[in-house]
């Protein structure tokens, strides 16, 4: 880990990483020169352009061997990872020629939808990057299956192969999730959807870096990277495209990215996102996978002292993120919680819902009751969490939950 902690600004402890992450000063410094002395356009021919593509080259490799790609150009680098999620979606639909008219969605796979020729599945506890490019996909004439989850969080492969239709053109199914770290049974899903005849994209971005992700292993066609999750820049993410795999860009424009995302590329933002691979590959050679549940299970056995039997987990005890700590408080709720506990940084659901006065979609599709929902405190832990912050996070949420302090 570098000794330079980029955690200066505040006092408070940050366990707020599935949020986002701090950037790695390592990774800062790997942009720099490309803020500096290496502006130049990686598509000049002229001598300005060699290191940033170069540079370019370079962090499409890293990204490629973190996920275990077989060939960097499987890799096509885009401006965040909801783009990369529409891309992934909306990409292979445009590829295979999505009907024309408009489509229908149902739920649980059981309706047999207006049969629009093209079929798309995703699951009820995606992130709204999916959610909302499966509406686009409704827009331009697919039509939709949404699966429900079961109360731990998880799609049950019976159920993805239930729903798969003929005319199924691709499944889409977190890795893992970004409110209770469920990690979805990836392969069994991407052989279900492929026994179907379907594409398989997942969206990875909170698993890459924090676990091992292997696009082979997973059986994924499609796979989203997200730099800001794993100690890169925000506004830099990728999706993994196997060989072969059909898939039209959403912004053609310069021919960049093997013509799949138009757009000069984000030179500095790619090289710190390269860098962030490659220090993440690093980190879980050397055991962070142990380190970060060791600390998010301390954290959930000293809540479990402070607050006897008030302290339900949300989301699987064992298919989980090691880093990621969901739980609900009896009698309270997070919002206030986290008022209380001011020394504290977290969230109470996805930070997109975060100041909104309702339960998580994520947990309300796991049959959360509502009461219990509005408890809910997701507390995520990074690269630089100590036991020591693990400490003064119990004390300080088990001080706002009793309304002491
Ligand atoms: C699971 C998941 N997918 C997609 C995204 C979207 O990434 P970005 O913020 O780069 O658009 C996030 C970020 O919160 C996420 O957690």
């Amino acid at each position: 880990m570098d000794p330079r902690s980029p955690l200066t600004h505040s006092s408070a402890v940050y366990a707020d990483y599935n949020g986002t992450t701090p950037v790695d000063p390592r990774v800062a410094d790997a942009m720099m020169p490309f803020l500096t002395t290496h502006f130049g356009n990686p598509s000049s021919a002229h001598d300005f352009g060699a290191a940033p593509a170069a540079a370019v080259r370079t962090a499409r490799e890293q990204v490629a061997a973190l996920v275990g790609a077989s060939a960097s150009d499987e890799i096509v680098f885009t401006g965040s990872g909801t783009e990369a999620d529409h891309l992934a979606i909306r990409g292979v639909l445009r590829a295979v020629g999505a009907a024309s008219g408009a489509g229908s969605v149902s739920d649980g796979g059981t309706a047999s939808g207006a049969d629009s020729g093209t079929h798309l599945i995703v699951q009820a506890t995606e992130h709204p990057a999916v959610l909302a490019a499966a509406e686009a996909a409704v827009a331009d004439g697919a039509d939709v299956t949404i699966l429900p989850v079961g109360p731990d969080g998880l799609v049950d492969p019976a159920v993805l192969a239930e729903a798969l239709r003929p005319e199924t053109v691709l499944v889409s199914i977190m890795h893992a999730n970004n409110e209770t770290g469920a990690i979805q049974p990836i392969r069994q899903l991407a052989d279900a959807a492929h026994a179907g005849g379907a594409l398989f994209h997942t969206d990875a971005a909170q698993s890459v870096g924090k676990v091992s992700v292997d696009v082979d292993e997973l059986g994924a066609d499609l796979l989203t990277v997200v730099g800001h999750k794993m100690y890169a820049p925000k506004g830099v993410a990728a999706l993994y495209v196997r060989s072969g795999a059909p898939l039209a860009p959403l912004l053609p424009g310069g021919g960049q990215e093997g013509g799949l995302r138009g757009g000069t590329e984000n030179v500095a933002g790619i090289a710190g996102f390269g860098e962030a691979a490659r220090l993440c590959g690093e980190e879980l050679e050397a055991g962070s996978v142990e380190r970060m549940r060791a600390l998010r299970d301390r954290l959930a056995a000293r809540l479990e002292e402070l607050l006897p039997g008030r302290v339900r987990l949300n989301g699987p005890r064992e298919q989980r993120l090691p880093q990621t700590l969901n739980v609900s408080i009896d009698d309270t709720r997070g919002m206030d919680v986290l008022a209380g506990a001011s020394s504290v940084a977290a969230s109470t659901g996805s930070a997109c819902h975060a100041g909104a006065d309702a339960p998580s979609p994520v947990l309300s599709a796991m049959g959360v009751e509502v009461p219990r929902a509005m408890g809910a405190l997701r507390l995520s832990q990074g690269r630089w969490t100590t036991p020591d912050d693990v400490e003064r996070l119990a004390q300080s949420i088990a001080e706002a939950a009793t309304g002491r302090d």
